[in-house]
């Protein structure tokens, strides 16, 4: 059966907002722990809120939701609740996003955010041998002022990140803007990603190689849209972070049938599949695989490749990477006996 083969596959997890995690069941626990007022009478009622016609509308209530999280325990509960739920996936490594100005913006401290997610992410590690990495993402619809400030003020958990990211509303916020505050991470010896070509052109997704520098790409599945920069995506050999059921969801496709994945996969870029916002756009990591194996008719092979490419476009050292691309081969080779 497809679902027990997705559900054994060893997989990594390289896009993943942890915001993008609050489940509305916790929402309603933490509003009530930190007294802070939902415009939702219900779960019920959040859950049905979830209908969006493009990135903005979702972002709307993504930084709503993200308003009951005000102390280092609800960081904390937030990020064990996603770990817990990857596990129960067979998900090995995860590279978390986090967007501190999110928080940091509302008054509350960086290192509440930092300490939270931090501890959950040892406590996986102590638990369930599960690996980790934190990526600081800047909201890009504010000023690159506002990002520099946030990564001075991230600098003394240097030693808990291990990149910086890109994210928020994308069309008219391209990366050239931050090209300083990209330029300062790399300084601090940071990995460096970027959202680009979700929502906005190919040329967002030149400028987050050209001028930023990034070692992947979120989403950049318009990247199909220009055949030089598919040749220089194969050549360089960049993965892409790619999110399938958040791409049904927020309208860049009108349904899975439609998604590029399949030909992304076929010209042989470097594709992974990842669930962006679980709790928002109806699935984890298990949930995106088979949706997209069942939408595009992907192989046993094709699911290999792409479990295969997670751990390839990691930022774990080579050896856990072979490790990892070991352990899927000897998963493999038990299928056809
Ligand atoms: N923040 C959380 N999810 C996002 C997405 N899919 N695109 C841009 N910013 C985001
Ligand atoms: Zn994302």
């Amino acid at each position: 059966m497809i679902e027990e083969f997705i559900q054994k596959l060893p997989k990594a997890e390289l896009h993943l907002h942890i915001e993008g995690s609050l489940e509305p069941e916790l929402m309603f626990k933490l509003a009530e722990r930190n007294q802070v007022e939902l415009p939702f009478s219900s779960v019920e009622e959040v859950r049905a809120a979830y209908e969006f016609s493009d990135l903005q509308s979702f972002l709307d209530i993504y930084y709503a939701g993200a308003g009951v999280l005000l102390q280092t325990a609800d960081f904390f509960d937030l990020t064990w609740a996603y770990l817990e739920r990857a596990h129960r996936d067979n998900v090995k490594h995860v590279e978390i996003f986090f967007d501190p100005q999110t928080h940091t913006d509302r008054g509350v401290p960086m290192r509440t955010v930092i300490t939270g997610i931090h501890k959950a992410l040892e406590q996986a590690k102590q638990q369930f041998g599960m690996t980790s990495y934190l990526i600081l993402c800047f909201l890009r619809h504010l000023s690159e002022e506002a990002a520099m400030e946030t990564l001075q003020a991230a600098l003394p958990f240097r030693g808990w990140i291990e990149g910086v990211g890109l994210d928020s509303a994308e069309v008219g916020f391209p990366p050239e803007l931050f090209e300083r505050v990209f330029a300062k991470a790399t300084e601090e010896g940071l990995r460096k990603v970027a959202h680009a070509g979700e929502e906005g052109p190919p040329e967002y997704i030149w400028q987050a190689l050209d001028l930023l520098g990034v070692s992947r790409i979120d989403h950049g599945v318009r990247c199909m849209e220009d055949e030089k920069l598919v040749e220089r995506l194969l050549k360089d050999n960049m993965p892409l972070t790619v999110c399938p059921l958040s791409n049904t969801k927020l309208r860049v496709f009108d349904k899975m049938e439609d998604h590029n994945l399949k030909k992304m996969l076929d010209v042989g870029l470097c594709v992974t599949i990842n669930s962006d916002d679980p709790a928002y756009f109806g699935g984890y990591m298990n949930d995106n695989f088979l949706a997209t194996q069942k939408g595009l008719n992907l192989s046993q092979e094709d699911l290999i490749e792409i479990a295969k490419n997670g751990f390839r476009a990691s930022f774990l050292p080579q050896d856990s990477i072979d490790y990892h691309l070991r352990s899927i081969d000897e998963f493999a080779a038990k299928q056809n006996k």
